[in-house]
């Protein structure tokens, strides 16, 4: 499978991950590609690289879990490829439940739709390593149990097993991802996976780090980049269609080695740490297995580089200076 010389479409494309995915899809020369994004998080700043490279790249301010209005974009624009992206985030989940549950599940509701009724023909769903929740067993592979903690992790979940049963019943040509913890610029600065960005702003206003319990509790952190890299490669690898697809660096580091890696890198060694009360509910460890995605698109990418760790830092302090 080759995306050269197909109709994409990008839902949540404005976002973190989506507009890195849309940077990446560029290189595979599709014949349109097409961004739908409601703006609640996205900017249009986050495609600004995109139009250069692509200045044909189109861009709707849209609801994508409106099943009638994306009948008309993807039958307008002859969309073949979708990969859906589109959510509302965690932390609003907590204030809006229900908003958020019907929008996520809407979202992922419409493209299975629009696949089962031969509008579109591949589709791409990304959900979140969020759906598994607190590690039961580590590393968590795709048969860990969906145990949500939050009504966006239900939420994702959700639309997992709808994806899955439209599969199921309808045969629709669709895969799941189900990424680990991203880093990278782009990334909004005051979202969940926020301890880098947290850590860079303590940095540059000379605050102390809090860091809560011991620092030992562990994420599987990838670098954006890696995450739609695989994307691509899991789209082109037919394959994966029908799996539930990991796709994380395999690698556990503690919140302590990541607050000494920043701190490295912004030449700050000595800055000042409190360590404070745990969080309720924070998890001890998370991380992902990647054998099948190793498998099927033979990728292995690395966990926190002082690279893109210094690629992110330096892409924070410009938004917070
Ligand atoms: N960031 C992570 O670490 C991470 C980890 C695992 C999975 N994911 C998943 O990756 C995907 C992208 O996440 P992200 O971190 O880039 O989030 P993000 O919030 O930066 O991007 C999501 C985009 O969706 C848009 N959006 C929200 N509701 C919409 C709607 N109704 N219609 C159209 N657009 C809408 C937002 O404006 C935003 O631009 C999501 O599916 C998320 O669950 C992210």
């Amino acid at each position: 499978m080759n995306l050269k010389g197909k109709n994409v479409l990008v839902t949540g494309g404005a976002g973190f991950i989506g507009s890195h995915l849309v940077d990446r899809l560029i290189t595979e020369e599709p014949e349109k590609l097409v961004v739908v994004d409601s703006f609640f998080l996205g900017t249009e700043k986050n495609l600004s690289e995109a139009y250069k490279a692509f200045p044909a790249l189109k861009l709707y301010r849209m609801d994508a879990s409106n099943l009638a209005s994306m009948i008309q974009l993807v039958e307008n624009e002859k969309i073949e490829v979708v990969f859906d992206l589109a959510v509302i985030p965690l932390p609003t989940s907590l204030d809006f439940p229900t908003w958020t549950i019907e929008t996520n599940v809407g979202i992922a509701a419409t493209f299975c739709e629009l696949a089962r009724r031969g509008f579109i023909q591949t589709l791409i769903h990304c959900s979140s390593s969020e759906a598994y929740g607190s590690a039961v067993h580590v590393p968590m592979d795709e048969n860990h149990p969906l145990v949500p903690c939050t009504p966006y992790a239900a939420s994702k979940a959700a639309c997992d097993h709808i994806v899955l049963s439209y599969r199921e019943t309808y045969h629709i040509d669709a895969v799941i991802i189900r990424p680990f913890n991203n880093f990278g610029p782009r990334q909004n600065l005051g979202s969940y996976a926020g301890v880098i960005p947290i850590v860079v702003r303590k940095i540059v206003n000379s605050e102390p780090i809090e860091i809560f319990g011991d620092g030992e509790q562990t994420r599987d952190f990838i670098f954006v980049r890696d995450t739609v890299e695989a994307m691509v490669r899991i789209y082109e690898e037919e394959e994966t269609r029908g799996q539930v697809i990991n796709i994380a660096s395999g690698q556990e580091t503690s919140v302590n080695l990541l607050v000494r890696e920043i701190t490295q890198v912004m030449s700050a060694p000595d800055h000042p740490l409190i360590y404070s009360a745990p969080r309720p509910g924070d998890v001890r460890r998370h991380c992902g297995d990647v054998q099948k995605m190793k498998e099927l698109i033979g990728f292995e990418p690395q966990a926190v580089s002082r690279e893109n760790l210094a690629e992110t830092v330096e892409w924070y302090k410009k938004e917070l200076l």
